[in-house]
């Protein structure tokens, strides 16, 4: 049975992508610098932060995995601009440990590296559906160390280590923080709903528009990624996960809106409001397509409604 270690293990994605790898037949080894929750799922699970180098070696050397999901990171926008070097230390430097790490103890294990959609950044300007040959120009700390630890990936690529980097765009479900844009949103409705919270829902900038994906089919993409470790043929080594269509903020307030019957106001947080935001977002994932064949399948309308519920059940 293929042994996979998966960084970030108990994040948004980290615990769905859990079950999904042990439906397609892994042997998860789950590593996260939390206690795992009740039911994790996971076949075994490591604690280990991963800016401590010598640790993250001790596990990958105790892993021994033939494949290796890195997801870990410090994911949030707005926490990169008010802790850049934390932000680094994690996410470029964690990268850094964990290839040295398989390097070291585990070299011929394949990885795919979750990295971002946001790394394109300012490129996003010219309203196109960017693909892995648009130049990167990131717009904030976050995408940065993205953008650095993927050129990290790419020269232990360079060197022989095999693996694939992951552009996932904006990805959302169950479970995730309300940090995040549609999430914040549902979990507010909820508490509207309940009495909880007055009936004025807090928003930031609805001018932006973003490619929404759900969480299931990013997951679906990255089980389909990882086959690559086994195919004889040529693969891309960065690969968008985007649905390709770009909706505005406003809009996917005014679905989630829709499936309310609570009336309720809309109000600007200027906190809410970024230093510099990237204002449309959309990704052509054809190099995907192409590769393994994956195709979204979870219509939006279907993703918020989940969302939710979610958030009913949970205030
Ligand atoms: N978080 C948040 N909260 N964002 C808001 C709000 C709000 O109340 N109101 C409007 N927005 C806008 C943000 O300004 C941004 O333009 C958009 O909604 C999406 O914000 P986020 O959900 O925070 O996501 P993101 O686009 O900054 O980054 C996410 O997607 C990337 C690409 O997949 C994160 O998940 C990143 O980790 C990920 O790499």
């Amino acid at each position: 049975m293929p042994r996979l270690l998966l960084t970030g293990a108990n994040g948004f994605v980290g615990k769905i992508l859990t079950q999904r790898l042990r439906d397609a037949g892994y042997h998860v080894i789950a590593l996260s610098s939390s206690e795992p929750q009740p039911g994790h799922g996971a076949d075994e699970h490591l604690g280990c932060d991963i800016r401590d180098a010598q640790a993250l070696a001790q596990a990958v050397a105790q892993a021994r995995p033939s494949h290796v999901v890195h997801l870990a990171a410090v994911s949030h926008v707005p926490t990169s601009f008010m802790d850049p070097l934390g932000t680094w230390q994690t996410n470029v430097m964690g990268s850094m440990h964990l290839l040295e790490a398989i390097r070291l103890h585990a070299p011929q294990a394949f990885v795919l590296f979750s990295s971002s959609s946001e790394v394109y950044g300012a490129a996003f300007k010219s309203g196109q559906a960017v693909d892995e040959h648009t130049l990167c120009q990131p717009l904030n700390p976050y995408a940065a160390s993205k953008v650095a630890a993927e050129s990290a990936f790419a020269e232990y690529f360079r060197q022989g280590i095999k693996g694939v980097i992951a552009r996932p765009f904006n990805h959302i479900g169950a479970q995730q923080s309300p940090d995040f844009v549609t999430a914040s949103f549902a979990r507010q409705i909820a508490l509207i709903e309940a009495g909880q919270q007055e009936p004025v829902l807090k928003v930031g900038n609805l001018e932006a528009a973003r490619d929404f994906l759900d969480v299931q089919d990013v997951c679906s993409a990255y089980i389909e990624l990882l086959k690559l470790a086994d195919s004889d043929k040529d693969y891309p080594r960065r690969i968008n996960i985007a649905s390709g269509r770009s909706l505005k903020i406003s809009q996917v307030l005014e679905q989630l809106l829709a499936l309310s019957k609570a009336d309720i106001q809309v109000a600007q947080d200027p906190e809410r409001l970024r230093p510099s935001d990237i204002p449309m977002a959309v990704g052509n994932s054809t190099a995907l397509t192409q590769s393994t064949g994956w195709q979204p399948q979870i219509p939006l309308q279907q993703t918020l409604q989940e969302l939710l519920d979610y958030w009913r059940a949970q205030v």
